[in-house]
């Protein structure tokens, strides 16, 4: 091959190759472009060198720093659980009813009370706590049977409703059916339907259920049927009904009572988590103070 000739108007050599008086210009690559390329090269093998990178006969190569993906994960969740545990010691030591004035506190155990009760009331509450009519009550409405403040509310969660807990809270509507004659029990069903209607108020007194009501229901419903939440008597003149407003519902209900039964959850959940669902479901609306 020829000595390249240099092409006068870029001073680089030309490769010799001709096409029709047109020369090929041997450009070498920038300088700039070669330290790059080749400081990319050196990076590369740092990490290889460094970070679990190829599959050998035996394994793969861990590369000298010993880093691992489920490491990270697990460093990751232990200082996510430190920082939980400032935030769960807190709500510990801070009695409930002062958790609101503690606006981080609060979020942090609403959303941790949210969790839990999704996972652990919603199956029969409902998820954003509902309820199921005729079976399980609304815990989003001021409506309470035993009571919405917050220790109220604590308490349920902790010991239940009729669970066999030893602290559970606790009573029994009598089953009237073996008491009364079905034409007094219809009487009385008359009259706790006019308890919430407006309309009868006037002759309420004088219905044939009046007597029968204030002798053998009064004493746990109220004389007004006003409920009382020390036995978890419902209240009988707001329209809301647990079980239905039917006369039929409330027929059955008297002659049958259905004996509503909620598990306790202290000793399955911590006692932290249980201050969160207390809070949450105080959140939903029909707390009091
Ligand atoms: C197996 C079904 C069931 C599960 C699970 C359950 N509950 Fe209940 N809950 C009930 C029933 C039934 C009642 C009503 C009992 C009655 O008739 O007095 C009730 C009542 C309540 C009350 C009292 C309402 C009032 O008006 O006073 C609260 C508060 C409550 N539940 C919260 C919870 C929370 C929080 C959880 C989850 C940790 C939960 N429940 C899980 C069935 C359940
Ligand atoms: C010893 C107390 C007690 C007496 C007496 C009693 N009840 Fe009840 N009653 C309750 C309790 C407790 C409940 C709630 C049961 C549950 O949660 O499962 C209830 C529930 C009811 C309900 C269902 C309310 C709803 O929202 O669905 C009706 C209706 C009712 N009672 C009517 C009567 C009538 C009528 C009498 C009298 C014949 C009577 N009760 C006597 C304790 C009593």
């Amino acid at each position: 091959m020829a000595t390249p000739e240099r092409d006068s108007l870029t001073g680089y050599h030309t490769t010799g190759h001709e096409w029709d008086g047109i020369k090929e210009l041997n450009t070498p690559i920038p300088t700039w472009w070669v330290t790059v390329f080749l400081g990319s090269c050196l990076v590369a093998l740092l990490y290889m060198w460094l970070y679990p990178s190829f599959a050998t006969t035996t394994g793969i190569f861990k590369g000298r720093l010993g880093w691992t993906s489920h490491g990270q994960l697990a460093e990751e969740m232990a200082a996510g659980r430190a920082a939980q545990a400032e935030w769960r010691r807190l709500l510990t030591d801070t009695p409930l009813e002062q958790v609101e004035a503690n606006a981080d506190l609060r979020r942090f155990a609403i959303a941790g009370g949210r969790a839990a009760f999704n996972e652990n009331c919603a199956p029969c509450h409902g998820v954003g706590a509902g309820g199921q009519i005729g079976q399980f009550p609304a815990l989003v409405d001021d409506d309470w049977l035993w009571g919405g403040t917050l220790p109220d509310i604590h308490q349920t969660v902790r010991y239940g409703i009729r669970s066999g807990h030893e602290e559970t809270r606790d009573s029994m509507m009598p089953a009237f059916g073996e008491m009364l004659t079905p034409a007094e029990i219809d009487a009385i069903a008359d009259y706790v339907l006019a308890l919430s209607d407006s309309g009868a108020e006037a002759r309420r007194a004088a219905l044939p259920g009046a007597t029968l009501f204030q002798q053998n229901c009064a004493a746990c419903h109220g004389l007004k049927g006003e409920g009382n939440r020390e036995m978890g008597a419902p209240r009988l003149n707001d329209a809301i009904w647990l079980y239905g407003g039917t006369k039929e519902a409330i027929r059955h209900q008297i002659a049958n009572p259905r004996m509503g039964v909620m598990p306790a959850f202290a000793g399955k959940l911590d006692a932290e988590t249980l201050r969160m669902l207390a809070l949450y479901v105080h959140s939903l609306g029909g707390g009091e103070r």
